[in-house]
């Protein structure tokens, strides 16, 4: 049983794979539009998304699968009876041929995945990961930057609570000459698991209190909106905001990221540099998303 569950899964040689079949999707969409012709695809969003659950969902109906889905399965599925995610899953089986989850629980996806009835795709998982936020984030970079090996990277933002940074780093350690800057507010510091996980792979971190200790010829600046549905209590608001001045600082090759959605840490003044490539990153998400599902249901 293939599923989509942790950035972890992932070899330099499988995301070369999804990211070919993905550029195959999107320079020839009709040869894959009834490749799922067969399928549906079961929808389970207990936390809210526009992205990701829209562009499953689009993935979906291009391929020609068909959807069921529950509107917010936090309030509207029978989770809120009490029923677990295990026994959701067990009965899905019965009627869909995928599943993809988004929850609050960081083993969320694990938990689905242990029944193995059928594929489970991780649409976000807590404070933990966003594994196919991730892989469309790589594929980002590979198509504006040329390459993934060499590569200067600063994350800022949320951290502490911010899945898609978390995954990003897995992905991003699996190739050479990589180096991390990070920046954020010391309560949204990246975790040491994290660190430790680099460091590991011979990356080491460079954590920065202010915008003048990032390299000018940074490669990727990758922002996040603070979680703050994560926590209790008010940090603040976010300290490092990009707008024109500060995004002017940097190469005229430096790409700026976000997974979206955006609150106040990237100014819409910059929306129109070539550099900010944030809606774009949001629409690499369909064909990476058309490919993981090929994937897991064997038709690539
Ligand atoms: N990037 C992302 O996960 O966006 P949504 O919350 O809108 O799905």
């Amino acid at each position: 049983m293939k599923h989509v569950l942790s950035s972890e899964q992932y070899t330099r040689e499988s995301l070369d794979e999804l990211f070919d079949l993905a550029d195959k999707i999107r320079n020839d969409p009709k040869k894959y539009s009834h490749k799922l012709d067969d399928k549906i695809i079961a929808i389970m969003f207990y936390e809210p998304s526009t992205r990701t659950r829209l562009s499953f969902e689009t993935a979906a109906l291009k391929l020609g699968a068909k959807i069921i889905t529950t509107e917010n399965a936090a309030e509207f599925s029978s989770a809120a009876k009490g029923e677990t995610i295990q026994d959701t899953v067990k009965v899905i089986a019965g009627y869909a041929d995928a599943m993809v989850i988004r929850h609050k629980s960081d083993t969320s996806a694990m938990d689905a995945a242990s029944v193995n009835k059928i594929p489970i795709l991780n649409a976000g998982a807590g404070k933990g990961e966003h594994p196919t936020q991730s892989l469309l984030d790589m594929y980002t970079i590979k198509e504006k930057k040329g390459r993934l090996d060499n590569l200067k990277v600063a994350i800022l933002g949320d951290l502490l609570y911010g899945r898609t940074i978390h995954s990003l780093l897995k992905l991003l350690s699996l190739y050479n000459n990589i180096e991390i800057y990070g920046l954020s507010k010391e309560a949204f510091s990246l975790p040491q698991e994290y660190i430790d996980m680099l460091k590991s792979k011979g990356i080491e971190y460079k954590k920065c209190s202010s915008f003048d200790e990032l390299p000018k010829d940074l490669d990727v600046i990758y922002h996040t909106r603070i979680q703050a549905e994560r926590f209790e209590g008010d940090f603040g608001k976010e300290e490092f905001i990009i707008n024109k001045e500060v995004l002017n600082r940097f190469s005229e090759n430096t790409i700026l990221m976000h997974p979206l959605p955006r609150v106040i840490e990237i100014s819409t003044d910059v929306d129109d540099d070539p550099r900010a490539c944030y809606f774009e990153q949001a629409h690499n998400g369909l064909f990476i998303r058309m490919a993981l599902l090929l994937q897991v249901l064997d038709k690539a």
